[in-house]
């Protein structure tokens, strides 16, 4: 059944695919659709949303750098991503859609998650194995710093699709939590997904330094509302946040007092307000410069010693990924993560998300002209005057006040 399409007709598809914007979905709608639709209308739904997410992000990759596209690691993700949408255009048209059909159609969903799995690193690696083969310009380190955003972000989005659908439809589907939607849970206690991601970054960080912090938990709810605060969310995407600002806090508050043994406490503050729920997390951990505040969310910035490969547990810090993936999945669902940080003293990070589900749509990439130009764009010269005397001099025509003053008096 499934023949392997000439790659000249997946390219066709691909640019057909790319021309559809993909369809953001809020929290709300996935709730709603998750308690009605039926599977076959589900099917009917992901067999085109699906390949419309993937053409639209693989169209994108096509514009980056030939010096990372040819390297190994990027080649095999694109090779996945191809393999993927290959395989989901088997169903394109199945209609109406059998059981067999329907089963077949899981299984390709899981199928292609798995193999999937691995895409955050492996990418990771690709730019790893560019930078070390060729000089990287900054207007190429932006570029791919654009890409890493949107590409990642795509890929949460459609592991969302696509774990909707299995969670909901999948034979062997375990119906544990009655009362979660798929993976989203209507009552989701912030408190609760804070002390286990807090348990879990103690836990590393005992380890690792054989002491860590306490944590401190305040609640604010407002508009009269009773503690404990809920949120209808996706507890592993707040999960995955929490746990890796608690990790970062907690490093630093060690390394900060290194001989006291006694640590000020990490203090989390939970505001529920009538559009924004925020969550901010303070620690003592002595802060970072403001000229490093910038580099904070680039991927693969790290002040930590390069985890080791062969580790039996994840590293409490190191690959410079927590904080700008933490960030994409606050903004998946419209809301943000921002780190202020107050050198010699400490730093709140506070993770912003929306306190209703209808207003928590999904924000995903386009593949468009303007995404196209961004790829496009050369380095621009600085239309600011630099702390470096003379460094927007050189150009025709830029003359600086002390040549200018010399010939005006
Ligand atoms: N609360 C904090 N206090 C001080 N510095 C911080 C804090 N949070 C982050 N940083 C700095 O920002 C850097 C990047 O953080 P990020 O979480 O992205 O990566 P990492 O912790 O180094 O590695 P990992 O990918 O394992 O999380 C850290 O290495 C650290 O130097
Ligand atoms: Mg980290």
């Amino acid at each position: 059944m499934r023949v392997t399409r000439c790659l000249r007709n997946v390219k066709q598809m691909l640019e057909y695919y790319s021309g559809f914007n993909p369809s953001p979905l809020s929290i709300k709608q996935f709730i709603d659709f998750g308690k009605t639709a039926t599977e076959q209308q589900s099917f009917m739904f992901l067999r085109q949303e699906v390949p419309v997410r993937l053409a639209n992000i693989m169209r994108e990759i096509q514009l980056l750098p030939e010096s990372l596209l040819l390297q190994p690691s990027c080649r095999m993700v694109c090779d996945w991503y191809m393999q993927s949408f290959d395989e989901i255009l088997v169903f394109e048209k199945m209609d109406p859609p059998n059981s067999t059909v329907l089963d077949d159609f899981c299984d390709t969903l899981v199928k292609i998650r798995n193999r999937h799995s691995s895409v955050v690193q492996t990418m990771a690696e690709g730019v790893i194995e560019m930078k070390q083969s060729v000089k990287v310009d900054t207007s190429t380190e932006n570029n791919i710093q654009y890409f890493l955003d949107r590409f990642y972000m795509s890929r949460i989005s459609i592991r969302m699709l696509i774990n909707q659908h299995t969670l909901l439809f999948e034979k062997q589907a375990s119906k544990k939590n009655q009362e979660q939607v798929g993976c989203i849970d209507p009552y989701c206690e912030v408190v609760t997904v804070i002390e286990d991601a807090a348990a879990n970054a103690r836990f590393l960080c005992d380890r690792y330094y054989l002491a860590s912090p306490e944590i401190k938990i305040s609640e604010a709810n407002g508009g009269g509302k009773s503690a404990p605060i809920q949120l209808v969310y996706v507890p592993s995407h707040l999960y995955h946040i929490l746990f890796e600002l608690l990790k970062n806090a907690m490093r630093a508050v060690v390394e900060h007092h290194p001989d006291t043994g006694d640590f000020p406490p990490i203090e989390l503050l939970v505001a529920n307000g009538h559009e924004d729920l925020t969550i901010k997390v303070s620690d003592q951990g002595g802060g970072v410069p403001r000229s490093v505040s910038d580099l904070l969310f680039q991927y693969m910035y790290s002040t930590a010693p390069k985890p080791s490969v062969a580790g039996d547990a994840p590293p409490l810090a190191g690959y410079g990924y927590g904080l700008p993936l933490s960030r994409l999945y606050a903004r998946y669902f419209q809301g943000d993560l921002i780190v202020n940080s107050y050198e010699g003293y400490g730093t709140d990070a506070i993770i912003y998300l929306k306190a209703l589900a209808k207003d928590a749509n999904e924000v995903l990439p386009v593949f468009n002209k303007s995404c196209e130009r961004h790829y496009q764009s050369t380095q621009r010269a600085p239309d600011w005057s630099s702390h470096v005397i003379g460094a927007n001099s050189g150009g025709a025509g830029v003359r600086n006040l002390r040549t200018w003053s010399a010939g005006a008096h």
